[in-house]
C-alpha cells in the first residue's frame, strides 16, 4: 500500500502518517524529518536544506527528489510506505510517478488533510518536536507526560525553527502556490480522498482508516 499525505503545514500530516504507519505496518517517510535529521547531524545536505527551510521556502526539487527516491528504494519500502511532505510540487509528483511506473507500481491513495489557514498559525506555535526521534507533541492537544521531554526517547523537545509565526505564514503562501495544485493532480487520477483535519486527531484517523479499509 503506497500512500501520500497532502495538506498545509501543520494540518496534521505527520501525526496521521505515524498512526497509519503503525496500523498498516509500513514505513513513515517524511522528507522534512530527513532534512531535520541532516541539519542536526551537520551534514552538507542539512546545511543546504536549512537555508530554505528557515525561510519557509521549499528545498529545490533536484535535491529533494534524490533523497526521496533513495529512501523508497530501500528494502523496508518494498511492501509500501506512507509519504509525508512529498511530493510538494507537480514536478516532484511527476518524477515519483515515473520512477514507480518503471517498476510497474503506483500510488494507491492520496489523503488530503484539510485545515483552514486561520487554525494553522495557532497550532504551530503550540507544537513541540523531538529532533532525535521525530515524535511530535502539542502543548494543549497532545502534551508529553513530562513537560519538555520526549515520551519516546527522553530527549529534549523544541519549538521548530520554522514554526515562528512569520515563517509559518510564508510556508502557507508557498503551500497555496506550489503544493495545492497537487490536489487537482491526484483528483484527476481518481485517488484523492479528503478528510476534515480540524476534528480530534483520533476522529481524523478513523476517517482515514475508513478510506484505507
Ligand atoms: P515538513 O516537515 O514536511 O513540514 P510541513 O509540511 O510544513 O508540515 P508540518 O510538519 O509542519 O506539519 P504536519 O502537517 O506534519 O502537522 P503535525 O502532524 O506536526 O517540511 C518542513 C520544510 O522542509 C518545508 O518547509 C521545506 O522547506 C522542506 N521540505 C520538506 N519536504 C519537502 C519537499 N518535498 N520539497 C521541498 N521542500 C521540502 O501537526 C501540527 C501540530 O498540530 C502538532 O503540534 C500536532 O500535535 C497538532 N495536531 C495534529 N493533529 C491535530 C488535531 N487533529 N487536532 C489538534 N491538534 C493537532
Ligand atoms: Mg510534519
Amino acid at each position: 500500500m503506497k500512500i501520500i499525505m497532502l495538506g498545509a503545514p501543520g494540518a496534521g500530516k505527520g501525526t496521521q502518517a505515524k498512526m497509519i504507519a503503525e496500523k498498516y505496518d509500513v514505513p513513515h517517510v517524511s522528507t522534512g524529518d530527513i532534512f531535520r535529521a541532516n541539519i542536526k547531524n551537520g551534514t552538507e545536505l542539512g546545511m543546504e536544506a536549512k537555508k530554505y527551510m528557515d525561510e519557509g521556502l521549499l528545498v529545490p526539487d533536484e535535491l529533494t527528489v534524490r533523497i526521496l527516491l533513495d529512501r523508497v528504494a530501500q528494502e523496508d519500502c518494498r511492501k509500501g510506505y506512507v509519504l509525508d511532505g512529498f511530493p510538494r510540487t507537480i514536478p516532484q509528483a511527476e518524477v515519483l510517478d515515473e520512477a514507480l511506473g518503471k517498476t510497474g507500481s503506483k500510488i494507491d491513495y492520496a489523503i488530503n488533510v484539510e485545515v483552514p489557514d486561520e487554525n494553522i498559525v495557532k497550532r504551530m506555535s503550540g507544537r513541540r518536536a523531538c529532533l532525535s526521534c521525530g515524535a511530535t507533541y502539542h502543548v494543549e492537544h497532545v502534551p508529553p507526560q513530562k513537560e519538555g521531554i520526549c515520551d519516546v526517547c527522553g530527549k529534549e523537545l523544541v519549538l521548530r525553527d520554522d514554526d515562528k509565526a512569520e515563517t509559518v505564514r510564508n510556508r502557507l503562501d508557498v503551500y497555496h502556490k506550489q503544493t495545492q495544485p497537487l490536489i487537482d493532480f491526484y483528483q484527476a487520477k481518481g485517488i484523492l480522498h479528503s478528510v476534515d483535519g480540524t476534528a480530534d486527531m483520533n476522529d481524523v484517523f478513523a476517517a482515514i482508516t475508513e478510506i484505507l479499509g
